[in-house]
């Protein structure tokens, strides 16, 4: 199986729309990889799997050791590792570096970062190293802090200027992609349309040329309130719940372990 390229994604602006789904771990990826084009080990990892308040916990080595479990158990997605808060920012060398290590220790296809004019310089020379980078506007939770919580985007005609000006720097620096989240339909569509490389949407609307959710969401495995634009395939709380529940009914009543899982001195094989 060869991989599937970030100029591969690319060159399916405006067809089929492209499917992504975020993962962090090595089942995870191993079952969604016959099913989605695109997996995306993002910085959500930090609350989806750690618990922690915002992305801003994500650390490189985070980013690092989740990006090794995904492609390892991947063969055919096209896999992108997220650049965590404090790893890009400062200057266009940090972020070349930073990438750099990420691809270089995970085998990754491609980054992706948050921002749109403020990073365009970090992408432009990331690229220029070699590394394709899917850019990352609208929502962006690595400016939670700043922006003071979880904001819609679009809905004024300052913001659809700043979410112009962005998309247009992310694209001129050579992303091959660019998510956009949280942000109004009408917007979504037009950005779509006067791009030439494909959006991603979350929270954006069906009018962007792939999508994107966070697996654990999409799976009903969130403990906490999901948002609104995101769709539940799957009820796995109560899977697990049920699965513990009668567990530890079994365990209590010293109906598990059955005969089938016991060693016996005769018959058993020398592996568990
Ligand atoms: O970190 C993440 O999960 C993301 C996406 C949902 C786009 O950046
Ligand atoms: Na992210």
């Amino acid at each position: 199986v060869t991989r599937i390229s970030a100029e591969t994604i690319r060159a399916r602006k405006g067809g089929v729309p492209i499917v992504c789904l975020t993962a962090y771990t090595y089942p995870i990826a191993r079952l969604l990889d016959d099913h989605v084009d695109l997996l995306l080990v993002g910085d959500s990892v930090a609350m989806v799997l750690h618990g922690h308040k915002t992305t801003l916990s994500a650390s490189l080595e985070m980013m690092i050791s989740h990006g090794q479990a995904v492609t390892r158990g991947s063969a055919k997605a096209c896999v992108v590792v997220d650049m965590p808060a404090g790893s890009y920012e400062n200057s266009a060398a940090q972020a070349v570096a930073s990438a750099r290590r990420i691809v270089g220790e995970t085998g990754c296809q491609a980054v992706k970062l948050e921002g749109g004019v403020d990073v365009a310089g970090q992408i432009a020379a990331i690229v220029a190293a070699g590394i394709p980078v899917m850019g990352h506007v609208g929502l962006q939770p690595q400016s939670v802090e700043k922006d003071g919580g979880y904001k819609i985007k679009g809905r004024t005609p300052e913001n659809v200027a700043t979410l112009i000006r962005d998309a247009d720097a992310v694209e001129k620096a050579g992303a091959f992609s660019l998510v956009i989240e949280g942000t109004i339909e009408s917007v979504a569509a037009d950005l779509t349309r006067r791009i030439a490389i494909p959006t991603i949407g979350i929270g954006a609307s069906g009018q962007c040329d792939g999508q994107i959710l966070v697996i654990d969401d999409m799976i009903g495995l969130t403990v906490d309130r999901v948002p609104k634009f995101v769709k539940e395939y799957a009820d796995l709380r109560s899977v697990v719940a049920n699965a513990a529940k009668r567990y530890a009914a079994e365990v209590r009543s010293r109906t598990f372990p059955g005969p089938s899982h016991v060693f016996s001195a005769s018959s058993d094989k020398d592996n568990v």
